[in-house]
Order: C-alpha cells, then structure tokens, then sequence
C-alpha cells in the first residue's frame, strides 16, 4: 500500500472518434513514484489512451487530473513538459545528442550547461556520447538519447509507448534497468505501454488491462497477471 499522492489521475477518460470509441470510460490513478503498466491485445487502444494524457489527442470525455489540478486549465506547453512522452521509434532530430537534449530546455528559455548534459547521458549509460551525431547511433542508443531527451525537461511524469519493442533482448533488460533507475533517481510516476507480460512483470508496480477501449482490470502487478492466467 503506497500513501505517495496521486500525480495521474485519469478520470472516466474517453475518445471517440467517427462514432468509434477507441478509449472508453477509463479510470485509473497513478501514484508519486509508481510505473503503471497498460497491457492489452494489439488495437485495445493503449496508444491512443497515453495520447490523451497529454493531450497530444483531445479527449470527447473525461479528463485527467495532474497533481489535483484538471489538465484543460494548463497551457498545452506546459502540460507536455511536465508529462514527457517517448515513442516505440524514438523521433530525434539529426544533429548532435546534446542538441537533441537541449532542444525542450531551450524552448522555455533555459540553456541546459554541458554537465547537465554530461549527468543526463551517464544516468542513461551514454556517458561521452554528447559530441556523437545520432543518426549514427544503435537502435538501443537511440532509445536511451530519447529517454534522456524526455527527462531533460524535467517532467513529473514520464509516458512511454512500447519503448523496447524495437529492441533485442539485451538492449531490452538495459532499457528496462535504466528507466527504472531513473524513475527512482527523480521520482518519477510512469505508464509504460508494452504487449509483453513479462516485461510488465519486472518493471511495473500495477498494471492496467485495456481491452476494446475499456480498463478491464487494474491493480497490483502480481494479482493482474494471476488473474490473467500468466502469473506464478
Ligand atoms: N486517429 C484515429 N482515427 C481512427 N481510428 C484510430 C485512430 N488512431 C487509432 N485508431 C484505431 O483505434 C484502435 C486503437 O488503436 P491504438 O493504436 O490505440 O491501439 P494499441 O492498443 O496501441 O495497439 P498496438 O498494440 O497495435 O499498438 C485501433 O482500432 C486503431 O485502428
Ligand atoms: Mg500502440
């Protein structure tokens, strides 16, 4: 039983879109600290669920609550610094790491200094990658660029979508030991998306089953997995 206060909480969220609906009713709340896991079969609506809740997509009901406050009263830059997003393919930039991890800070007028970048790099295990051109960078390393791009911004919340389906099985248990290092350096909440019971297993605290749009069950990791047939 965790008493850190709810920074997420998504309140009977929903969007339909040409009479479809493709997240529907969902509650749930995320707690300081905690990873939620969103499971579910291919189309059950787990990304477009993460896009609401930065309103990369606009909910048609519902809302989500961040730290108490109704997220439509927050400015939409304001919002997507404080919950960061990182993609199944991360999206960077062609340049340099460091510009890619200077790119968010820079856009609210804050230049993030060369140890910054240093501390980011080697919290990702990339320690003197900050010259290196990303379009030269492994599949793994890119991940990692993309996550410390996302954490660069300092956000409370961090979303990611399928962030080591992509990747072999190493690269996959490394990103999995970095974010939940990071999660618990910064205190981080997190909703990480993945199709992989296993995954959700060793990374998360609870787990959320979508299922045609609807949360069709949530709870602790353990009990999910048991209840879904998969767990010890
Ligand atoms: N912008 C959109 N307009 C209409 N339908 C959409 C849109 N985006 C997604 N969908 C549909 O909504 C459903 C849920 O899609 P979504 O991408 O959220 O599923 P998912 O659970 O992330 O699946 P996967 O595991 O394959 O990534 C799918 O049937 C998809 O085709
Ligand atoms: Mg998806």
């Amino acid at each position: 039983m965790s008493f850190a206060p709810v920074v997420l909480r998504a309140d009977r969220l929903s969007r339909e879109v040409g009479g479809r609906l493709l997240v529907d009713d969902v509650s749930v709340e995320v707690r300081q600290g905690d990873v939620l896991a969103v499971v579910g079969p291919s189309g059950a609506g787990k990304s477009s669920f993460l896009r609401l809740l930065n309103r990369l997509d606009e909910p048609t009901g519902g809302t989500v609550w961040l730290d108490g406050q109704d997220y439509r009263s927050l400015p939409p830059r304001e919002l997507r610094r404080r919950v960061g997003m990182v993609m199944q393919t991360p999206a960077l930039f062609d340049g340099t790491v460091a510009d890619n991890l200077r790119f968010g800070p820079r856009q609210r007028g804050a230049d993030l200094p060369d140890d910054e970048v240093a501390g980011l790099l080697r919290q990702v295990g990339l320690a003197g990658f900050a010259g290196r051109q990303v379009e030269r960078l492994s599949g793994g390393e890119a991940q990692r660029v993309a996550i410390a791009r996302a954490v660069a911004n300092a956000p409370e919340v961090l979303l990611l979508d399928e962030p080591t389906s992509a990747l072999d099985e190493a690269s996959k248990r490394e990103i999995e030991a970095l974010v939940a290092g990071v999660v618990r350096a910064r205190g981080l909440t997190c909703l990480v998306i993945t199709h992989d019971l296993a995954q959700a297993a060793r990374v998360a605290g609870r787990v959320l089953v979508l299922e045609a749009g609807r949360a069709r069950r949530v709870g602790p990791v353990e009990e999910v997995l048991r209840a879904e047939g998969t767990g010890p």
